[in-house]
């Protein structure tokens, strides 16, 4: 199952460069959820067919059709948008012009966006659709964070002698380098959960860390249970296995543990996948008591957890250093990284699992990519011991971005209700009523970038949700935010006219 093709839908790279996808989750997109993504295409402004390449071109680039989404025929998606196959066509091919579709004889049209756009009559347009509609973008999507200066300081003192004895190996170290699972050992034994090297795997980032551990408990067909609004990377993980996935509702609380009781009772689910410590896209923490009842109902029911505690260096209110999940029992594992913590740059994450799945994951990741960057690794484990000093440098950068952002929305979008997060670079803010795909879309057209609710849902939901990054430069937040504001007072006005 592990040379399953799968898509690095990293939250950073999500939706800004989808080139790094690889290869393809393959999801059938039906016409009826097609007209829902597109909205309100038709402006009025240009040809129909240049409108709708220009609305499908937004869906491809802010991740609503994914890499491997297989559209619906010409002619059924002509019926369903009431215009002819012929514009349907022509609309499709200044995508595929632009490399954005690829079409295969007898297996339909597929999103496919390729490494470099390719510098074709369909590329220039598409260049000069975003300056002429995009002049100043504020891209309010990601809430990866800088690296932190300490990072770049560790680059340059690396321990040369140490260096030169572990290039005098080959190099290949599929576990991960062991001065470093020591120090992930230690930051969790730190954490009030006793930690050894062989509970340690080192993966390139915790996308992977969440795919390989995924993938020992999941199989076409497997039923997954997710929280729902989850981080988009997981879901298309799981799919990538052949899961299918049923959402449990997640709150400012954290996961509906009622809720999750339920269905574990019901379906007898082979996984269970959730945030404990720092939720993507909520910011919520469990609390200890919380944590303490999920850990009993996976003993209960025998059921393993992937925790993906990723942004756990990233709280900003409550208790900083929270009992991971795990310490309830060998069967919930958890994933980190010092992406959120020090750079996402580095590509060093991990999973922290029994050490009979730490063994066998190592033997599968050797066979992936052979291990991951030494030299990496090496600067990772010398940062880890500087975790408290990255976890206050995060705490007063989000914090203070956290404080201008909520203060920008409660000015220009009083009715939205943000659910303020515990740590993280991101608000979940509540519209009062649906609409984000298309707000999301009119924004894109004035020049700001946010992600609509359902790139958070399992079964594309949550229209009335928005997740918002604050992790950029204040002034621009204040600015997109202002900006997306007059772009929801249009929307009103459209829809009230
Ligand atoms: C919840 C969550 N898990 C995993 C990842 C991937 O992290 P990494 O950069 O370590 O692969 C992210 C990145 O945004 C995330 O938000």
């Amino acid at each position: 199952m592990f040379d399953r093709g799968w898509n690095c839908f990293h939250d950073v790279l999500m939706n800004i460069d989808r080139a790094s996808a690889n290869a393809f989750q393959l999801v059938a997109v039906g016409a009826n959820r097609l007209l829902r993504l597109l909205g309100e295409w038709q402006q009025g402004e240009t040809s129909l067919h240049e409108e709708l390449a220009a609305q499908l071109r937004i869906l491809v680039r802010t991740g609503a059709l994914p890499s491997g989404s297989r559209l619906p025929s010409e002619r059924s998606l002509g019926t369903a948008l009431g215009v002819s196959r012929n514009t349907v066509t022509k609309a499709l091919d200044e995508l595929r012009a632009d490399g954005l579709l690829s079409s295969r004889q007898g297996d339909g049209t597929y999103v496919t966006v390729s490494r470099r756009p390719n510098a074709s009559r369909g590329g220039d347009r598409l260049r000069s659709f975003l300056s002429e509609k995009m002049p100043d973008r504020i891209d309010l999507r990601s809430a990866a964070l800088p690296g932190l200066p300490m990072v770049a300081d560790e680059f340059n003192s690396v321990d040369s002698s140490r260096t030169r004895e572990l290039v005098a190996g080959h190099g290949y170290i599929p576990a991960g380098l062991i001065e470093l699972r020591h120090a992930i050992a230690g930051y969790y034994t730190d954490l009030g959960l006793p930690t050894t090297p062989e509970h340690i795997l080192v993966t390139s980032g915790a996308q992977q860390a969440l795919r390989l551990a995924a993938a020992v408990f999941v199989g076409p067909g497997s039923t997954v249970l997710v929280e729902e609004p989850t981080f988009r990377g997981a879901i298309e993980s799981l799919r990538s296995l052949g899961a299918t996935l049923v959402s449990v509702a997640s709150g400012a609380d954290g996961v509906d543990v009622d809720d999750l009781a339920r269905k574990v009772a019901a379906l007898s689910p082979a996984l269970i996948v959730l945030q404990s410590t720092v939720h993507n896209p909520t910011g919520s923490v469990l609390d200890s008591f919380r944590r303490s009842r999920v850990a009993s109902i996976s003993v209960r029911h025998n059921v393993p957890v992937l925790d993906d505690a990723t942004l756990a260096d990233t709280i900003i209110d409550g208790e900083r250093r929270p009992i991971p999940l795990a310490a309830g029992g060998d069967q919930i594992m958890t994933v980190g990284s010092v992406s959120k913590s020090f750079w996402g740059g580095l590509r060093v994450g991990w999973l922290r699992a029994h050490p009979d799945i730490v063994a066998e994951l190592a033997a599968i990741k050797g066979g992936e990519d052979l291990g991951t960057s030494v030299l990496a690794q090496i600067v990772a484990a010398k940062l880890l011991g500087q975790i408290e000093r990255a976890r206050d440098e995060r705490l007063t950068m989000l914090g203070e971005r956290r404080r201008l952002a909520l203060e920008a929305v409660a000015e220009h979008l009083p009715t939205w209700v943000p659910q303020v997060p515990l740590g993280g670079g991101s608000l979940w803010l509540r519209l009062p009523q649906p609409g984000a795909t298309a707000l999301v879309q009119r924004a894109e057209r004035a020049g700001v970038r946010l992600l609509p609710g359902p790139t958070f849902s399992v079964d594309d939901r949550l229209d009335d949700f928005v997740r918002l990054s604050y992790a950029n430069d204040p002034a621009l937040t204040r600015l997109g935010i202002e900006s997306i504001a007059r772009t929801w007072n249009e929307l009103g006005a459209t829809d009230s006219a």
